[in-house]
């Protein structure tokens, strides 16, 4: 059995994935890891270990000393932090790819899971139902990371045969971890201050659509695709990955079906700007076709699961 190394694991996808993981394949066999100096309670329970993805050198000892054969790479600064930190942003959200890519090119690690976004596509991509393949110009230091990464990963692929696999997540919807600085946060932080306030100011436009998904979807995916054979994986850039598709003013309209005293009001800030040059909705056929990929989780169901999950 592989071991696994999880990095970036107290973030919001990261809690997340480590449970998943520790479920499937067993405590003792993964490995969880951050640059923060204390494991969340929600992983506690297994192996954890402090670390900067910015060290090489430490990265290589945990990995030696482990005997790590899949990363997750999960670290990163995601887009509305890193626009107002571009360089630091573009310096983690690369060299902690590379540090990992490396390690795989000298074959010390077999498999490695790295995430896109949606924010790879720009202004100039079609926004409805974007293809896997089009135009991506985008405009945000996050987005510009992202594309920047995906070429790597296939780079990697192509020259040094590394295995690695990659998702464009959509805006990930959960409640057992916070999110961590993106602009879709929102339909997150909707819900937690509905059901403890009962109102909600959101920094995007009622009618600004974004593809989404809920975390249980997303964390299904990221075990499908690296437990795919290798034939199987034919994008080795990143997928497109779809759930839903929606914006501030539908979460309100199912929340107040449960909440009927809830208000909203909308005073858009710079988050708008990134919003807007992003999808409304994904193409996802090459994952469909690819690795079977299908998505479960709809509206109500995201809205009742997150409702109860802060309640
Ligand atoms: P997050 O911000 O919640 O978590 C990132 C984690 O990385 C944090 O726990 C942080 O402490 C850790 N970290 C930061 N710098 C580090 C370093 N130098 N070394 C080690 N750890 C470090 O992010 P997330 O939402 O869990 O996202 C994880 C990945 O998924 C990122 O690559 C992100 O771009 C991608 N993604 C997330 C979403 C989403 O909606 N959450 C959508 C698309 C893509
Ligand atoms: N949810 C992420 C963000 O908003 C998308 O990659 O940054």
């Amino acid at each position: 059995m592989s071991n696994i190394l999880v990095v970036g694991a107290c973030g919001q996808i990261g809690i997340e994935l480590v449970m998943e993981l520790r479920k499937l394949f067993g405590i003792k066999n993964v490995l969880a890891s951050d640059i923060k100096e204390h494991c969340p309670p929600a992983i506690a329970e297994g192996e954890y270990v402090q670390l900067d993805i910015m060290d090489h050198n430490a990265l290589a000892k945990i990995v030696n000393e482990n005997n790590i054969k899949q990363v997750y790479l999960l670290a990163a600064m995601l887009s509305a932090t890193a626009e107002n930190k571009p360089l630091i942003a573009w310096d983690l959200n690369m060299q902690g790819l590379f540090n990992v890519l490396e390690l795989a090119k000298h074959k010390k690690i077999d498999k490695v899971f790295w995430p896109s976004s949606i924010a790879v596509f720009g202004m100039n991509s079609p926004m409805n139902d974007t293809p896997q393949h089009t135009i991506m110009e985008p405009s945000t230091v996050y987005g510009i990371s992202k594309l920047a990464g995906e070429r790597w990963c296939e780079y990697y692929f192509k020259k040094y045969d590394v295995d690695v696999r990659s998702l464009r997540y959509p805006g990930l919807i959960s409640y057992k971890s916070a999110p961590g600085g993106g602009t879709t946060d929102y339909a997150v932080d909707i819900f937690n201050k509905a059901v403890k306030e009962k109102k909600y100011t959101c920094y995007l436009n009622k009618d600004t659509k974004l593809p989404m998904m809920y975390m249980s979807d997303a964390i299904r995916a990221t075990i499908e695709i690296m437990e795919a054979s290798k034939e199987q994986i034919k994008v080795r850039s990143s997928y497109n990955l779809a759930g839903i598709s929606l914006c501030p003013k539908d979460l309100f309209i199912e929340i107040k079906k449960k909440f009927k005293d809830f208000q909203i009001d909308y005073k858009p800030d710079f988050r708008q700007e990134i919003a807007d040059t992003w999808p409304n909705s994904i193409n996802d056929s090459a994952a469909k076709a690819d690795w079977n990929w299908k998505n479960r989780i709809e509206i109500e169901e995201i809205v009742k699961k997150m409702i109860s999950g802060f309640s």
